[in-house]
């Protein structure tokens, strides 16, 4: 039997633009890694947390990881317990899924602890449980990619149902992280609670073109519904000079470009030949409103979490 297990979950782009709460995918290169030990009390806790830490939590009832394992270990009554080291590789409050990641990648490596393994649905469930202390809601749309891999569509909370979205071959994801913080709590408290009619027929005509898109690769089908009328309005202004990396980004090519979850982090998608001109175009746009910035460029359909080492 299994006694110590590692567990990568990589970093993903919740929304996707039009898909508010539903619609993400993960992030190649940039992810959480957490280790966690079997020991003889049943409970659970954190030893250590390293990598780009900052200052979280080692009270499991307080960290994304802790809270996750604890609710699949309460589920069932296990006479032992679980001992973590988290290990951060996706920067704190950047809008790349960390606190997903973080859960979804403990879920796994105590997953593979357990007799008779789980699965993916219901680690599903145990990891959001951990993303409600980071962000104060429920909200499946990092765990799910990060669990899962992919573009990954969820429709419900108690019984969610996880459907793969296909992507247009020669596609690339372009990821750019300004030098700030900003917290999913107060990126969800500025959010309106009620949307006009027009911006709400919009919206769904956006995300159902973008989907039928995605099925179809029909590219000038998501350029032209690439579009999120409802919530990046009313974020942008936490994020100084989006207006001109999403302007800089689409003259560079690209087929659209928004926030990465909460922010601050931009993303954008474009054609694989596009891409390095995109990301130069977004960090000089920051650049210029002074911000310094780490970029990527990756894929979309990637692997989701696994585990790294038993
Ligand atoms: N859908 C969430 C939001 C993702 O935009 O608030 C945050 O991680």
């Amino acid at each position: 039997m299994l006694i110590d297990v590692t567990a990568y979950a990589p970093a993903t782009v919740a929304n996707v633009g039009i898909g508010f709460d539903i619609l993400g995918h993960t992030v190649e290169a940039v992810g959480d890694r957490v280790r966690v030990r079997r020991i003889e009390e049943p409970l659970v806790r954190i030893r250590t947390i390293g990598g780009i830490a900052g200052a979280l939590p080692v009270e499991a009832a307080r960290n994304t990881a802790g809270r996750a394992v604890q609710a699949l270990h309460a589920a069932h009554r296990l006479g032992f317990g679980f001992e973590l080291d988290i290990d951060k590789g996706i920067p704190l409050s950047s809008g790349l899924g960390g606190s997903a990641a973080s859960a979804v990648a403990a879920v796994v490596a105590a997953n593979a602890l357990l007799e008779e393994p789980l699965g993916q649905l219901e680690l599903l469930k145990f990891a959001m449980q951990g993303e409600i202390v980071a962000s104060g809601s429920a909200h499946l749309d990092n765990i799910a990619p990060s669990l899962f891999g992919g573009l990954v569509l969820t429709v419900g909370i108690d019984n969610p149902r996880v459907k793969k979205i296909p992507v247009p071959p020669g596609l690339r994801c372009v990821l750019v992280h300004p030098h700030m913080l900003l917290g999913t709590r107060e990126a969800r408290a500025i959010l309106k609670a009620d949307v006009t009619r027009s911006d709400f027929v919009w919206q769904t005509a956006n995300l159902a073109g973008f989907i039928s898109g995605c099925y179809s690769n029909d590219l000038d089908m998501i350029r032209d519904s690439f579009n999120d009328v409802i919530i990046e309005p009313q974020r942008e202004s936490l994020i100084p000079g989006f207006k001109d990396v999403k302007r800089c980004a689409m003259s560079a090519g690209a087929l659209g470009c928004s926030i990465s979850g909460a922010g601050p982090t931009v993303f954008a998608w474009s054609e694989i030949q596009y891409a390095e001109a995109v990301r130069g175009a977004m960090v000089a746009a920051f650049e210029s409103h002074g911000l310094k910035s780490d970029c990527w460029i990756s894929t979309i359909e990637n692997y989701g979490a696994r585990v790294v080492q038993a």
